[in-house]
């Protein structure tokens, strides 16, 4: 008799996958516009040029080791992290309202922000109601549905490419009280669509209003905008007008630094009540000690050493720039390609949207078709990572978005 006899085989992970037949895909004109993850002009990973320094000037540091990290993480990142998110002047920081606990990048912190939310929220009848935007990042579903949640959704894309704001502010009036609402910071994964900022003082207001917790995932702080002050909007207004409720932040330098493979992140929970921040620590430093011990040193310390050299903070945020304004650039010149080739649709949604995806429109469908006919791989829901997009491949990734447009007709 099976020790596992109810174990079911479960689909492969929907962008792993994806990663997987691209690999396996022979075709040389293959484009991967699937997982979120920065290529330059020549379709190769970008090591970024502060990153590169920063590597060579910790590499020749006497104090260079390979030793654990505390379980908190490493001190230099995980404060100066804090004040990237905050800004240097946060008066939350200032005030010692801020608890930083190092994590697996931002899978690690939604984990350990779940978890901890879970078992310590005491926020009302809501306290176990999760709510995720519509779309939202699939994995999302499982981490906060695993944990125990009992997973919502609040409306956010409309057929037309707007924002439902009308739906998300009713959700977020008739969900129970105390529930917790997952905010994406900015750069919307898929749909590359934010709120306004006038739309997130009103967001917000409501949520605090009727007592909801705000979790915001900080994935893609600098791609928004290519600014790290401004693409913190939506929480540092929610830090400045936070009430009893906690507000947690998952953040990830995965894609502003680059370091997608060194899992570099933290979780902040930002409370008013600074009588419980020593136990939000040691409960934030239990989940991490029980799970991975303590989370890896290196891309910490990478990115500690440009948070704490002027110099290669300005390169970070030239790099960001770079990135930012590389994409944006692709933008234009899908649309362009699309609007010269005469493709049926409006595709103008392609450059107003921002961060590394185009939510594109295209169905199932004609995804399909693209990977099997062209060898053009995205997401089955549409979503295009625009930074998969250069030069040399653009045209011919507009001429397959013509080709499937024009065989499989559906709305768009
Ligand atoms: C993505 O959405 O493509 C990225 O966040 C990568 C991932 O881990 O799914």
């Amino acid at each position: 008799m099976s020790y596992f006899a109810n174990i079911k085989e479960l689909p492969p992970d929907p962008l792993f996958g994806l990663k997987a037949r691209y690999n396996a895909d022979s075709r040389p004109n293959k484009v991967d516009l699937g997982i979120g993850a920065y290529r330059d002009n020549n379709g190769k990973p970008w090591i970024l040029p502060a990153v590169r320094q920063a590597e060579k000037k910790l590499q020749e540091s006497p104090n260079y080791d390979h030793e654990y990290l505390g379980i908190t993480g490493y001190a230099p990142f995980v404060q100066n992290a804090a004040k990237v998110i905050l800004g240097a002047d946060s008066p939350a920081l200032a005030n010692g309202n801020v608890v930083s606990q190092q994590t697996l990048s931002g899978t690690g912190a939604l984990h350990v922000a779940g978890v901890f939310l879970y078992r310590n929220l005491t926020s009302g009848p809501g306290s176990k109601r999760l709510y995720l935007s519509k779309p939202t990042w699939a994995n999302h579903h499982q981490i906060f549905t695993d944990i125990g949640f009992q997973v919502d959704s609040y409306p956010y894309w409309k057929e037309d490419k707007t924002l439902d704001f009308d739906g998300f502010v009713d959700t977020i009036k008739t969900a129970p009280r105390g529930s917790i609402f997952v905010l994406h910071a900015c750069a919307h994964n898929p749909t590359g669509l934010d709120p306004t900022k006038e739309q997130w003082q009103v967001l917000l207001t409501a949520i605090f209003d009727n007592g909801h917790v705000p979790l915001f995932d900080s994935a893609y702080q600098g791609f928004a905008s290519g600014s790290l002050d401004q693409d913190a909007y939506s929480i540092r207004y929610a830090v400045a007008n936070q009430r009893a409720e906690p507000i947690v932040i998952c953040q990830s330098f995965a894609k502003n630094a680059g370091m997608y493979g060194e899992r570099v992140g933290c979780v902040h929970v930002i409370s008013k009540d600074t009588k419980i921040t020593k136990a939000i620590a040691t409960q934030l430093n239990k989940i991490v000690r029980s799970e991975v011990s303590s989370a890896p040193a290196y891309g910490s310390k990478v990115v500690a050493t440009i948070l704490t050299d002027p110099q290669l903070y300005e390169q970070w945020k030239q790099d960001l720039v770079t990135m930012s304004s590389r994409i944006h650039s692709m933008r234009v010149k899908l649309r362009d390609s699309l609007k010269a080739l005469g493709t049926p649709g409006n595709w103008d949604h392609i450059v107003n949207q921002v961060g590394m995806f185009s939510f594109t429109g295209l169905s199932a469908e004609q995804v399909a078709r693209l990977e099997k006919n062209h060898a053009v791989y995205l997401v089955s829901s549409g979503r295009a990572s625009i930074a998969g997009l250069n030069d040399g491949n653009v045209e011919r990734v507009a001429q397959a978005i013509d080709e499937v447009v024009r065989h499989v007709k559906t709305k768009l």
